[in-house]
């Protein structure tokens, strides 16, 4: 069971602990969820929201679950840039959506201060506000958006959304607009991407969830669920729709070494949805391929080239062999905003590199031998002929992916 205490510290830092007690089968959160709880009223976690009332970005600290629940605060686009970069906001949609709420920050900062909120003191300040050159905004906002950029290359979403910013900028400055706007136009621009992404994590759960039969045992990497996204997820999704519409499914699921986001993340999300899983080290994944009757492995994706290879967290390209190898079908569920068009495969995928102290200790706790020689991709390709199916949220696409990908986003 899961208990969660709130507090405000002090009006820009809101805090949550949670204590979690590794029981069979957790108790829903109470109906009690507020504005500003990491949990939506119906129990599922929330990576990150916007706070209306003091205007900031809130996000639950993922380098903590499953043992704390903590809310950080983001007032700036530098402390959004760290949380990406160091995985308290992780998962291709989630990283997309805070980088969007990042730049809208940011713009907010390259204007006099309060002039944002504060409709009087903006209105006699008028002129010094316009005075500001709208090219120096849209320079400094280049700025903030390559700092933002850089934090994980591997993720397109991430791109994206900064550049679907970007783009609103130039058009509201192209068209002669007062830079004092341009902060709300940012921000209305992240809400809109925020809520399509919802939108989309839904509309890929009920696709999704068509694949699944009752009965059926499945096997997942890394984590796509809620804590990955704006909604529900991308591969924990179906299973999400299929366990609450009465089907029973069995989770296996990878623990995803280096960072052990199945582990402590998609172990904690199924178990407070109350759907049956197995926890298993990577290097189990072939063993349960072959005897546990698994019918499906649903994955996400952190890019997905024109022609189908797809970059998923690292061990994903191991588990597409495993499963082709037993005629198991590799669904990959991923939103439009993960495919990247203008790559035709996956060998043009940049592959993010991290920190060697990732591999050699677990949670601070060192494990190899000091100065020893380490490789640590965060992410493979696995190649399309592995994937059987790309479920999104305007359609399932399948082979040929170049032909079904870009039909796509013909409509
Ligand atoms: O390094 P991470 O934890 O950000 O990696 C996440 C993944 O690889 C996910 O599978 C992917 O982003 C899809 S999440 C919906």
């Amino acid at each position: 069971m899961a208990a969660c205490r709130s507090t405000f510290s002090s009006q820009s830092q809101y805090r949550e602990t949670l204590v979690t007690q590794h029981t069979a089968k957790p108790a829903q959160t109470p109906d009690t969820a507020d504005d500003n709880a990491p949990f939506t009223r119906e129990g599922v976690p929330r990576a990150l929201w916007w706070d209306r009332s003091a205007a900031v970005l809130r996000l639950l600290d993922q380098t903590l679950l499953p043992d704390r629940c903590e809310v950080i605060t983001c007032t700036d686009a530098a402390t959004v840039a760290e949380a990406i970069r160091v995985l308290r906001v992780r998962g291709a949609p989630a990283i997309g959506v805070a980088a969007a709420y990042g730049l809208a920050l940011g713009a907010r900062d390259t204007l006099p201060a309060s002039v944002e909120s504060d409709a009087e003191a903006m209105l006699a300040r008028r002129d010094e506000i316009t005075a500001i050159n709208a090219e120096a905004v849209m320079v400094r906002l280049s700025e903030i958006a390559a700092l933002l950029r850089a934090t994980r290359p591997t993720a397109v979403n991430l791109s994206w959304a900064l550049d679907r910013l970007l783009a609103v900028a130039v058009r509201h400055l192209g068209a002669g607009n007062d830079v004092a706007g341009l902060p709300a136009q940012l921000l209305g621009e992240a809400h809109a991407i925020a809520a399509e992404d919802a939108a989309a994590c839904r509309a890929m759960g009920e696709l999704g969830a068509t694949l699944i039969s009752d009965g059926d045992t499945l096997l997942t990497h890394c984590n796509a669920g809620a804590l990955a996204t704006g909604g529900i997820g991308t591969a924990l999704a179906p299973i999400f729709v299929a366990h609450q519409s009465g089907k029973q499914v069995h989770v296996f699921v990878d623990e995803t070494r280096p960072l052990l986001q199945g582990a402590r993340l998609t172990a904690w999300e199924l178990q407070r949805a109350g759907v049956p899983l197995t926890l298993i080290t990577d290097s189990m994944a072939a063993h349960f391929l072959r005897r546990a009757n698994i019918r499906a492995v649903f994955v996400g994706a952190d890019r997905i080239a024109a022609n189908g290879d797809v970059a998923n967290k690292i061990g994903t390209y191991g588990v597409a062999v495993l499963a082709h190898e037993h005629d198991v079908p590799l669904y990959v569920v991923a939103p439009r905003s993960t495919i990247d068009l203008s790559l035709p495969d996956g060998e043009r995928i940049p592959i993010e590199q991290r920190a060697t102290d990732e591999v050699t200790s677990v949670r601070g706790t060192p494990l190899a031998p000091v100065g020893v020689h380490v490789a640590n991709p965060a992410f493979d390709v696995t190649p399309a002929r592995y994937v059987v199916a790309i479920i999104t949220e305007a359609g399932i696409a399948r082979p040929p992916f170049t032909a079904s990908l870009a039909k796509l986003f013909a409509s």
